[in-house]
């Protein structure tokens, strides 16, 4: 099993550019479902849960055909197999993506219920009640949703209890083909779904309100293929801005979006950062300066993302000052701050809020990752420590950040991976 090894100490100093982003690809490319004709999908980040996807279309006889620079182009007039097996959706909870296009296209789904995971239970009960109240019969059977709708799914008045990105995408994408209008009330605001959305509307569905908390989407009998590229990963420029602003260093991350990063980007002028930006480039300067510990609440966008949140956790761990981190999104997203104390963090748990008291540095140990951010969060962990960290489990960091120790070796650290 690969590892990371890391000796700490250094100032991130450099230039990368930012991967195409995780979250919108993956529904994006759950979208092509909903049409017979080729869609071409560019700027897919290198990602174990991009492989993961594209997998999953194969395995329904989806053709996939994916170029050097990572275009792909899936045309699924070829499907066979309605279905998602456990085997796909236990490694990765997004194949939920696709039960709304299959069942929107073809009247019938097969996908696995996602069982719980590290950051917490993640029932997907909302996914299936919109869909239900659209017409669809769906029972939960041997480990299964099993979803069937006779003739075309029916407009609907949509109100999610909960905010839900994967959620308000799944009904989009289904309400993109069902007869009559949808509104989806207390949708997701989050830019995935704003880039899913706009994909959609290029594939010729009638869309509006993205972006904002009601979408209003017309159904339409047919959509078509597009070729589309993804939007910049915001949640990986944010981490690569925390590690520089942890580490005293002075980075310019490059082919991103400044705006959809509001939220992260006050925290940080607020850790001491100097912050300049441009159409598609953020430079981070902490002229060497001790980061100042900062208070987060986490919640859906606008507000600061969850998927940042054990990253800022950490460079909380060295900050001057007191901080604390209430996480409000899953219920238990935590597991780093042990492995961080190990390191010698000073962090209580107190219910969904953890209080870290800054130190001077931490010290280097064996950690290990629990999930993708968590993961991130100790190589971060890792960057501000004394001496030599290994952070074991890295698997996850794949699924999510693209060649994360050539990146961060360009800006300097000293991080290789090495296969046990
Ligand atoms: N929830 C329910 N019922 C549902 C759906 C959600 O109770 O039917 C709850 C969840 O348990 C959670 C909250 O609602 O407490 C919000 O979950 P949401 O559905 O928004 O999460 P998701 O769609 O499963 C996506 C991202 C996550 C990100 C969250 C929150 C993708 C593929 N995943 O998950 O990304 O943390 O939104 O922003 O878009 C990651 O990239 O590391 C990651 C975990």
């Amino acid at each position: 099993m690969d590892r990371l090894l890391i000796n700490g100490g250094v100032s991130l100093q450099g230039e990368i550019r930012i991967a195409g982003a995780k979250n919108s690809a993956l529904p994006i490319l759950a979208a092509t479902l909903l049409t017979y004709e080729t869609v071409q999908v560019r700027n897919l980040p290198h990602l174990f849960d991009i492989t993961t996807m594209l997998e999953l279309l194969g395995c329904m006889g989806v053709r996939t055909v994916v170029d050097e620079k990572l275009n792909v182009e899936v045309n699924s007039s070829s499907i066979e197999h309605l279905s998602a097996p456990y085997d796909l959706v236990k490694t990765m909870r997004a194949s939920i993506l696709v039960l709304g296009p299959l069942l929107a296209r073809y009247g019938k789904a097969e996908v696995a219920l996602p069982g719980g995971c590290a950051i917490g239970g993640r029932p997907v009960d909302l996914h299936i009640s919109a869909l239900q109240s659209m017409g669809a019969n769906i029972v939960v059977e041997e480990g299964y949703i099993k979803a069937s709708v006779e003739g075309r799914l029916k407009g609907a008045h949509i109100f999610m209890d909960l905010v839900t990105v994967t959620g308000t995408e799944n009904v989009m994408m289904a309400a993109s083909l069902a007869e009559g209008q949808s509104i989806i009330e207390n949708a997701a605001r989050e830019p995935e779904v704003v880039d899913l959305a706009n994909c959609l509307v290029a594939m010729g569905a009638d869309i509006s309100g993205q972006g904002t908390d009601t979408i209003v989407i017309n159904g339409v009998g047919e959509l078509h293929g597009c070729s589309y590229s993804v939007m910049p990963d915001r949640i990986e420029t944010g981490t690569y801005l925390i590690a520089a602003a942890a580490t005293r260093g002075h980075i310019k991350v490059k082919d991103t979006r400044p705006d959809i990063l509001d939220s992260v980007l006050r925290k940080l002028e607020q850790v001491g950062a100097d912050i300049k930006v441009g159409e598609n480039w953020i430079e981070l300067d902490m002229h060497g300066r001790r980061p100042r510990s900062v208070s987060v609440r986490t919640a859906p966008y606008p507000a600061f993302p969850t998927d940042m949140q054990a990253q800022i956790t950490a460079l909380n761990t060295v900050a001057k000052g007191t901080g604390s981190i209430t996480e409000t999104v899953f219920e238990n997203r935590f597991m780093h701050v042990h492995e961080m104390n190990r390191m010698g963090a000073t962090i209580k748990v107190e219910g969904n809020t953890v209080i870290v008291e800054g130190v001077n540095a931490l010290n280097g140990a064996p950690v290990m990752a629990t999930d993708l951010r968590a993961s991130a969060s100790l190589v971060i962990a890792g960057l501000v420590s004394e001496n030599q960290t290994i952070v074991d489990r890295i698997y996850h960091i794949d699924r999510g950040y693209e060649c994360i120790e050539e990146k961060l070796q360009s800006l300097g650290a000293k991080i290789h991976r090495v296969t046990a």
